[in-house]
């Protein structure tokens, strides 16, 4: 199966306008130059617009890194997905590890923001991933399917193209350490034997899974390389045009 590979940024609650607006014009003309691959990148809700302008016309999509599950009303705080649409948006994360551990967002928020996103139509990247003492305890398995099971309760399969899966194993974001390739590999192959189960083999082939922890420009060509790993969702390296620009642009 042949799928196009995805470089996904978040910028979390990163940058200023000013940089924001200057790293995206740095990533734009790298985008300009390789069609062969798909960009997206996830800036912090106050940046978006500024972001928007500056990719406008080139091929990198816009994403929200959150949403509320409600399509509008009294929520002090928060964001809807037609307002990320209104800005731009063609994506939302959702189920960030970071969002799950900090704002406890647990199986239900979850699912919920999966069927808002999908109905007001944006694209999901839902993400998926054990924590370190998960992984000691040999439940890593369980855990992603879990997670997964939960997340796409009562999705129907026409809207499986319009989602990607994020595997980000919780003790490899932001730490210096990742999973081998291999390792990672292992855990996106359970991945898509899930949504096959779930779904069926053929959205499964074409469904594009991420890898997220740690990656930059020295370990992303042997994470490419895994049979199973169709694409990245960087975060601390995304940050700089220099260290971005060498994902990418891997080999
Ligand atoms: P790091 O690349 O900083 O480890 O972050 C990964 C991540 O959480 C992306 O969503």
């Amino acid at each position: 199966m042949n799928r196009i590979p995805v470089i996904a940024a978040n910028w979390k609650m990163n940058l200023n306008r000013d940089d924001a607006k200057k790293l995206a014009a740095s990533i734009a003309q790298i985008a300009d130059s390789r069609v062969d691959r798909e960009f997206i990148v996830f800036p912090g809700f106050l940046t978006i617009s500024d972001v928007h302008e500056i990719i406008t016309g080139t091929t990198i999509s816009l994403g929200g890194q959150n949403l509320h599950y409600e399509e509008s009303g009294a929520f002090t705080g928060e964001i809807s997905a037609l307002q990320l649409k209104d800005s731009g948006c063609s994506h939302v994360l959702v189920g960030h590890s970071e969002r799950r551990h900090y704002f406890k967002e647990n199986y239900e928020t979850v699912n919920r923001k999966v069927h808002r996103a999908l109905q007001d139509g944006l694209k999901v990247m839902l993400c998926v991933g054990e924590s370190l003492e998960e992984r000691e305890q040999t439940i890593t398995e369980m855990v992603v399917v879990d997670q997964l099971e939960s997340a796409l309760a009562r999705i129907a399969l026409k809207n499986l193209k319009n989602m990607y899966i994020a595997y980000e194993p919780i003790w490899a974001i932001g730490t210096g350490k990742n999973a081998t390739p291999e390792d990672a590999n292992h855990v996106h192959q359970i991945i898509r034997k899930t949504i096959s189960r779930l779904f069926n083999e053929k959205v499964a082939d074409e469904m594009r899974i991420l890898y997220g922890g740690s990656v930059k420009g020295e370990n992303i060509t042997e994470l490419m390389q895994q049979e199973h790993i169709d694409g990245v969702l960087v975060g601390g390296a995304s940050l700089k045009p220099e260290s971005f620009a060498s994902i990418m642009d891997y080999k």
